[in-house]
């Protein structure tokens, strides 16, 4: 069905670590090798945050640039919503944080853990809170620090995950042309255990065991993941088209979850859509989750990409096991 939200994005940002690992680094550390990792992902480096960096200050710095892009002061905000499966505690939500650490007013501010489907299932949230009128200038943010929940020791997932963040924000569109056409929502908690951190929740608390064991780390079965990501991603961009009434051609720009080169391109192709139109820097950032479909979508607008007018998808599946999109005209 189509829907016909006037929701517009208002403004981007972006907030990234700036040292840059090679798989050069991971070439000295472990049994691997730039080729390998650069044919099986198409991964050439990631960001890592420092340590004084965490999912807050990226966020915090992707949410300012994003405000100043919008023309917004953060007094402006009526709702801030972070995406984020790595926030910077279990509790203070990162929002809450981030809403302190911007200056804004007591505005309601949520953590939503969704992997990397987070941003484009925040994207539907913060459009349902305009839709309904709960809210009209909504914050945005993917953000994440992968990096400290990946085992560095693990050569089958070390390599993949990368550390960023970036925002939007979202406002009510006075244009009819600029809306929201189709959205997809989904998730198989029955798979959820092909990617899992076992330890440092309710079920199996932190201790001495647990990090010994290394079980505060992403666990992955990634061939299984592979399989689930490419059928879904591709399912998924074809019933959007189908929903909003468009067909897949007509959308001008595709920004996809870059979790893998061959993942990306292998849906894509089955999906019909030619890779020229789909947005990638995996290659620059490997996969940061919930960061990730922000973070091209950012650099889509900056580098003249996007163009006012545009059917653009944003398409991502994650953890969980997760999936969404959202097919808007830019
Ligand atoms: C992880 C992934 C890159 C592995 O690529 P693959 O082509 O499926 O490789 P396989 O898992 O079949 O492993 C092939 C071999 O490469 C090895 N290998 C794994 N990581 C390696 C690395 N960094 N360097 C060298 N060899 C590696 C494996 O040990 C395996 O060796 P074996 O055949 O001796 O057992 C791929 O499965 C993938 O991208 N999956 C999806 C992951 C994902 O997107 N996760 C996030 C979802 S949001």
């Amino acid at each position: 069905m189509r829907l016909g939200w006037p929701v517009q994005i208002a403004g981007t940002g972006l907030g990234l670590p700036s040292r840059v690992v090679t798989n050069a680094e991971f070439e000295r550390r472990l049994d691997t090798s730039h080729e390998w990792i650069v044919q099986r992902t198409g991964i050439c480096e990631r960001r890592f945050a420092e340590p004084h960096e965490s999912t807050l200050t990226l966020a915090t710095a992707a949410a300012r640039e994003a405000l100043a892009d919008a023309r917004l002061t953060a007094d402006q905000i009526d709702l801030i919503i972070c995406a984020t499966i790595t926030p910077d505690h279990l509790l203070p939500s990162t929002a809450c944080e981030l809403q302190a650490a911007l200056g804004c007013r007591w505005i309601p501010a949520y953590d939503m853990a969704a992997a990397c489907s987070g941003f484009v299932w925040g994207l539907i949230l913060a459009a349902q809170h305009i839709v309904t009128r709960t809210a009209q200038n909504v914050l945005l943010i993917g953000a994440e620090t992968l990096s400290r929940i990946t085992d560095m020791e693990d050569r089958a997932t070390a390599v993949l995950f990368g550390d960023g963040a970036a925002a939007a924000v979202l406002q009510p569109s006075g244009d009819p042309q600029r809306q929201i056409l189709a959205v997809q929502l989904g998730a198989d908690g029955g798979r959820g255990m092909l990617i899992h951190v076992p330890a440092g929740g309710s079920k199996l608390a932190a201790s001495p065991e647990t990090v010994a064991s290394r079980a505060h780390y992403m666990k992955m079965q990634g061939r299984e993941v592979y399989k689930f990501a490419v059928t879904k991603m591709q399912e998924v961009i074809q019933q959007t088209a189908e929903d909003a009434g468009v067909s897949v051609h007509d959308v001008a720009i595709i920004v996809p979850h870059q979790s893998n080169l061959r993942i990306i391109e292998s849906a894509c192709e089955r999906a019909g859509v030619p890779l020229h139109k789909v947005i990638v820097n995996i290659d620059r950032y490997g996969n940061t989750s919930a960061a990730s479909v922000p973070i091209a979508l950012h650099e889509a607008r900056c580098d003249g990409r996007l163009r006012r007018g545009d059917l653009v998808m944003l398409v991502a599946f994650g953890a969980g096991l997760t999936w969404g999109s959202v097919l808007l005209r830019y």
